[in-house]
């Protein structure tokens, strides 16, 4: 059967991590988290010193890095910053660089690499807009500001940042804000995505009702005669 391109978008913790992982399982493809670049090259352009509005020596050093994000770990240059993009400062200076044309333009030939031969789910804030604009799949999932800063609150992966619901509520309206409102790539669901509102959902009854937009998409297109 056709391997497939399926691109999921939407604003953080609107659960896009939880359900491309889980639909990327379900069909054995690969689940590629695109937020993770942006946050390796904010880490490795802080630890450098450089500024985060410097866009050539940004997109220099984007450009420059081996950055490799598989299901089990994030790693730029050989080191492993799995753990260590997930903060705050990091969340900060994932959406600086990502508003900087030329780091989006190296970032985005990578995902286009790496989603060449389609079996992959692709999660982001442009898959479906800019990345793979013929993905097979669109899907933006959206959710309730309330509701996604209580998942981010309670995000494993993010354990040991301080997380009351309502500070992480704040920074993620501000990071919304600049994602939706910066010149390059601003965060939109594409005309053909699938919009799916995950607010008082369990993660089942996503994964199932994106299944279902999957399925319909793998099968072949009625014949006329
Ligand atoms: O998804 P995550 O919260 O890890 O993404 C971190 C930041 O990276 C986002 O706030 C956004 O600014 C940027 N990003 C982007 N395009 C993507 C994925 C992430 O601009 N495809």
């Amino acid at each position: 059967m056709r391997k497939l391109t399926i691109a999921i978008d939407g604003p953080s913790g609107a659960g896009k991590g939880t359900v491309a992982r889980a639909i990327a399982a379900g069909l054995g493809y690969r689940h590629v988290d695109s937020g993770a670049m942006y946050r390796a090259v904010g880490w490795k352009a802080l630890g450098e010193g450089v500024p985060l509005d410097q866009e050539d020596a940004v997109a220099a050093l984007a450009g420059a890095a081996r950055i490799d994000v598989t299901a089990a770990a994030v790693t730029i240059d050989g080191i492993d910053v799995t753990r260590a993009i997930r903060t705050p400062e990091m969340d900060r200076a994932a959406a600086a660089v990502a508003r900087l044309p030329k780091v989006r333009a190296v970032l985005v030939e990578r995902q286009r690499q790496v989603g060449a031969d389609g079996g992959i789910v692709m999660e982001g804030r442009d898959i479906g807009t800019v990345v793979f604009p013929h993905a097979d799949v669109k899907i933006y999932l959206d959710a309730t500001p309330e509701e996604r800063a209580r998942r981010r609150a309670s995000d494993p992966s993010r354990s040991g940042v301080p997380s009351a619901v309502s500070d992480v509520a704040t920074l993620l309206t501000e990071r919304d804000r600049l994602d939706r409102t910066r010149a390059a790539s601003p965060l939109y669901a594409a005309a053909d995505a699938v919009v799916v509102d995950t607010t008082g959902k369990s993660v089942e009854e996503v994964v199932k009702e994106v299944m279902q937009v999957v399925e319909a998409r793998r099968q072949p297109p009625a014949t006329s005669r």
